[in-house]
């Protein structure tokens, strides 16, 4: 009889567990059922505006993971440099937006594996004197306020950059070409792949050859959702595995 009434115990609490997990709200997200992911959609081929929506490799990509964790994906655009504080205060789940992965930044929030590569590149006027990195001293620089190609321009000198007093930080890439058109700034450091959407779509504009730097691009989460990362962390591992990822980046990135 006492080994019946434990039994009975014991099956009651486990309804009782498997209830809880079951229904209860697990505050994976902040709001329930929803991905809500910041972005700034001024960033072909990751984010941009089609119309009144947000398409891109990081829209779609983030639009298949929501759907491997049966959520539905909320875009957010916003300054760039709002993300990380967004995602640190909880208002967004993620940050995803050709974001590069840096000691400085990890400090701040947590990354997923790395999905993509950006290079710094320099874009100039097609008849300018800037040829290489070498001719970049004293020059104007204009870049994406609080993106890597601003943060290492405005460094010092004995750190590689050209000091801060000669880089104009614009709200976004297409304000900092709209700045080299206009012969406001002499060059301008963003990505490579957004380089070639601005050349392509703007006359009388080409990429240096020379690299400027390599980083790894990366999803960023609120160092309080361990979780959520790692569930983002293994739908995305799993397009990646499978070529889900590599079919979206092919879409939008035609080989040359
Ligand atoms: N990769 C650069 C960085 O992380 C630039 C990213 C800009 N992204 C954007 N969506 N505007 O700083």
């Amino acid at each position: 009889m006492k080994v019946f009434a434990k039994i009975l115990c014991l099956c009651l609490s486990l309804t009782v567990l498997v209830l809880c997990c079951g229904c209860g709200d697990t505050g994976l997200t902040t709001e329930e059922g929803k991905l809500t992911m910041a972005t700034n959609a001024e960033f072909p081929p990751y984010e941009f505006r089609e119309g009144d929506k947000i398409v891109g490799i990081d829209a779609e990509v983030a639009g298949l993971i929501a759907e491997k964790l049966g959520l539905e994906l909320e875009i957010a655009d916003v300054d760039f440099e709002s993300i990380i504080p967004g995602v640190q205060s909880g208002k967004y789940d993620m940050g995803m937006a050709g974001m590069t992965v840096t000691e400085d930044r990890q400090k701040k929030v947590n990354f997923s594996t790395s999905y993509a590569k950006g290079i710094q590149v320099v874009i100039v006027k097609e008849d300018s004197d800037i040829k290489s990195i070498d001719d970049l001293t004293g020059k104007k620089i204009g870049a994406q306020q609080g993106t890597t190609g601003y943060i290492y321009a405005s460094d010092t000198p004995e750190n590689g950059g050209y000091g801060e007093e000669n880089v104009i930080g614009y709200q976004n890439g297409a304000l900092a070409v709209e700045a080299l058109k206009g012969g406001k700034v002499d060059c301008v450091i963003i990505d490579n792949e957004p380089a070639k959407a601005y050349v392509a779509a703007n006359e009388g504009l080409k990429i240096l050859d020379t690299e400027f730097t390599n980083e790894d691009y990366a999803i960023c989460f609120s160092k309080k959702n361990d979780e959520l990362q790692k569930k983002v962390n293994d739908a995305l591992e799993e397009l990646i595995a499978d070529g889900s990822l590599q079919k979206v980046v092919d879409k939008y990135i035609k080989a040359e």
